[in-house]
């Protein structure tokens, strides 16, 4: 089907271009238009049929929650996010939803961002990677996706406001690359322009972001959706190429496109490519069709969960449980499980897993008796009785499981967090408890980054659940029993301090602005780069098992791309799947480079004894930073080094290698330094070939000894370097050199 629009009257076109309620596009039936649903996403279907808002608040129909994304980003494993698009896209059809919301990935800049609990990591690669996994796999299964927020909406703070100010090195190298991959990779139906300004303009009408980068760069040739509300200026938006305003405005910006035509204000030609992009849109399936498998995806869902979990910490083989006779299960949380994050994606689940419930049915099967004890309250509170039932429970075990994290409370979208820290009470009952215990365990439930500090040393070992969809609990019991082998690696970094982290001094900003000013240093990033020490790094995660990584080899495959070898053994005693992580390090070029960035990564399912091996392509883009001067991606000649690392942190294997990269030749003109000049690779020599005829045998004998005489004029511009030289180089000679420049610049 495809739909001519030739015949439309301009209002009626206009009027295509802004949602008929809060969650449908209008339809123009005498155009055969029908209305399409677009709704949130993005880890389950929130179809509201009653009242309608996009922060949660209203009920809507039951679907399944599957895990959010701040869980998919610690599986490190395209094939989770896969399987979650494709079972949200299977739900979406039985509603007969044509566009999903999301996903989104955007870069967890602060740990404090609300909404981390919806993006998936603090690296580009990995968000890009898994993001686009997802929308492939959900639109093929017919339903459009809507990769959200485009761009720059790394906090909640004022984000309907505030303008996120980023040089383009830094969008390029780490804000837009997830979102690239996405557009490039994936095609989506739509991109959702986001609330927030890009360096002092509207998202939603930033001409640069979604017509110059998106379509021209990108390619991209779906349509871009309005965040809920995110337009302010209608007509600035149609003209920057954000075609379909949601929700609807009552016909008043439709009556605004039609006066900004009539008034020659705006192009009826930019209309018609808005409209052209939205009508597409409607050919995307819009009725109902197959069934909601309640059984089935919450199965799935809880399989998911369960390969999400990291296991951060197990001090003498503390985990899995299995040898434990009596065990205490204590916390809240352990009862009424926190499994999804508040505002615009929380769904109303099909059925819930309770953690309490999955242990003692484990716990059963082997024998083991479990007691619990709530230890503390969500809603907060200090309560002395609580606390002192649950450290005589504690004392009575093998071993105490203590679930905490944060509450809805604590974290949602719409605001950030002000600090890391779990509430104090809960801190209180780990402490305690971990005294009075043989063994503690803890798990936590969370959607942002919370401190481990003042407690960490103290307990035995700690499971990073973060929130797992509704059926994390059951999720949970698996891993804590190790009928699932924990496959987890943290996607972010967990710092020691909220203040090391790189945003600290420019979060979430002030007087409208919020200035990254830590550039491309972002999490780990910074934190490498830096040697600034963590509680735990980008990459962590345990196993029950071991596994050897040995036999690293790079070929290097042409002038700007590599292919790494690496052989990857289970050498333990159980099966289970590692992650190999590969990092590029360089110093190469002429902008300061982060000490290590993940170029590459996959992850592998081993048995015991078995042995694979896994080879990793390393792109272009893999050796490459963004340089402003020529407004593209370049590769330097010379070293670069291959590791592989457990972690960002602990480098298993390196190898270097040399890459003959992109032949640059930046032309010089009177601006640039005396150094630009003498280290041109024609210009230099030739330069150095002059200066040295005109000179004496003394002047000659002196610059060669002594070389520093260079070195302090090397930052001088050409042009204050001749006002003191007086005349040593004469003007046409330098005209000359500087033409050759120029000549090299365009070979
Ligand atoms: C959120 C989006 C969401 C939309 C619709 C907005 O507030 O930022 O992520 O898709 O509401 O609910």
């Amino acid at each position: 089907m495809s739909i001519d629009i030739t015949g439309l009257t301009l209002e009626q076109k206009a009027s295509l271009l802004s949602g008929g309620d809060f969650w449908s596009t209008k339809a123009l039936p005498e155009a055969g238009i029908p209305s399409i649903v677009l709704t949130d996403g993005p880890h389950g279907i929130r179809r509201q049929t009653g009242g309608a808002d996009h922060l949660g608040i209203n009920d809507a129909e039951p679907s399944t929650c599957f895990p959010p994304a701040v869980a998919v980003g610690s599986s490190w494993d395209p094939e989770i996010a896969r399987q979650v698009g494709a079972a949200v896209g299977r739900e979406a059809k039985a509603f007969g939803v044509s566009v999903v919301l999301g996903p989104g990935v955007n870069i967890k800049r602060s740990p404090l961002c609300g909404r981390n609990f919806e993006y998936y990591s603090e690296d580009p690669l990995l968000s890009g990677v898994l993001g686009a996994a997802h929308v492939a796999a959900m639109q093929a299964v017919g339903v459009g996706a809507s990769v959200k927020h485009f761009a720059a909406n790394n906090q909640e703070h004022e984000r309907m406001r505030i303008s996120a100010d980023v040089d383009e090195r830094t969008l390029r190298e780490i804000y837009l690359p997830a979102f690239e991959r996405v557009v490039t990779e994936s095609a989506p139906a739509t991109v959702m322009a986001s609330y927030n300004k890009v360096n002092g303009v509207y998202a939603s009408q930033n001409r640069w972001l979604l017509t110059d980068l998106l379509r021209t760069e990108w390619g991209f040739a779906g349509a871009v959706v309005s965040d809920w509300g995110a337009v302010s200026d209608r007509v600035a938006g149609v003209e920057a190429g954000m075609d379909l305003e949601m929700p609807g405005s009552g016909g008043g910006t439709d009556q605004q496109i039609v006066d900004a035509v009539r008034s020659g204000r705006l192009a009826e030609s930019d209309v018609d490519a808005a409209v052209r992009r939205v009508v597409r849109l409607a050919e995307l399936p819009h009725t109902a069709t197959g069934e909601l498998d309640v059984a089935a995806h919450h199965a799935l869902a809880r399989s998911l969960a369960a390969e999400s979990i990291v296991l951060l910490k197990n001090d003498d083989g503390t985990l899995p449980l299995d040898g434990a006779l009596t065990i205490a299960v204590i916390g809240e949380f352990a009862t009424a499980p926190r499994f999804q994050g508040g505002g615009s994606s929380h769904i109303n689940p099909t059925r819930v897993d309770v953690p309490l419930e999955g242990i003692r049915r484990l716990a059963d099967e082997r024998g083991a008796l479990v007691e619990s004890a709530p230890g503390y309250a969500i809603a907060g509170g200090d309560d002395a009785e609580l606390l002192r039932e649950a450290v005589e429970l504690a004392g009575r075990v093998d071993v105490a499981v203590v679930f905490v994290g944060l509450g809805d409370r604590e974290e949602s979208e719409g605001f950030d967090r002000t600090t890391l820290d779990l509430p104090a009470a809960q801190i209180a009952v780990i402490r305690a408890v971990a005294t009075a215990a043989r063994r503690t365990v803890v798990v936590l439930s969370n959607g942002g980054v919370v401190s481990l500090e003042g407690w960490h040393d103290e307990v035995d070992a700690i499971v990073e659940g973060w929130l797992l969809g509704q059926a994390g609990g059951s999720a949970m019991a698996d891993v804590l029993f190790g009928v699932v082998n924990p496959s987890g690696h943290l996607a972010e970094t967990i710092p020691l301090r909220l203040e090391d982290n790189p945003s600290w001094n420019n979060f979430p900003g002030e007087q409208g602005h919020v200035r990254y000013g830590e550039g491309v240093m972002v999490g780990y990033r910074h934190y490498e780069t830096a040697a600034q020490p963590v509680r735990y790094p980008f990459g962590h995660g345990l196993s029950y098992t071991t596994f050897a990584t040995t036999g690293l080899q790079v070929a290097v495959t042409g002038p700007d791309t590599a292919v790494a070898t690496v052989t990857v053994t289970n050498t333990g005693a159980v099966a289970g799947k590692h992650v190999v992580q590969a990092y590029v390090a360089s110093a190469a070029g002429p902008v300061r480079r982060p000490v290590r960035e993940l170029r590459a990564f996959a992850k592998l399912a081993l048995e015991p004894g078995e042995t694979r091996i896994v080879e990793l392509s390393l792109d272009r883009r893999a050796f490459a930073y963004w340089d402003i001067e020529l407004s593209g991606w370049v590769v330097p000649a010379g070293g670069y080094t291959v590791q592989i690392g457990h972690d960002v942190s602990h480098i298993a294997a390196e190898q270097q290698i040399s890459l003959t990269g992109d032949v640059i030749h930046r032309s010089l003109t009177l601006e640039s330094t005396v150094g630009d000049w003498f280290a041109h690779p024609v210009v230099g020599p030739a330069l150095m070939e002059g200066l040295s005829a005109g000179m004496t045998e003394e002047q000659r004998a002196h610059a060669e000894e002594n070389p520093n005489d260079l070195k302090m004029v090397e930052s001088m511009p050409m042009q204050q370097f001749l006002a003191f030289t007086g005349g040593a180089f004469p003007a046409e000679a330098l005209d000359q050199l500087m033409a050759l420049s120029r000549s090299e610049e365009a070979a």
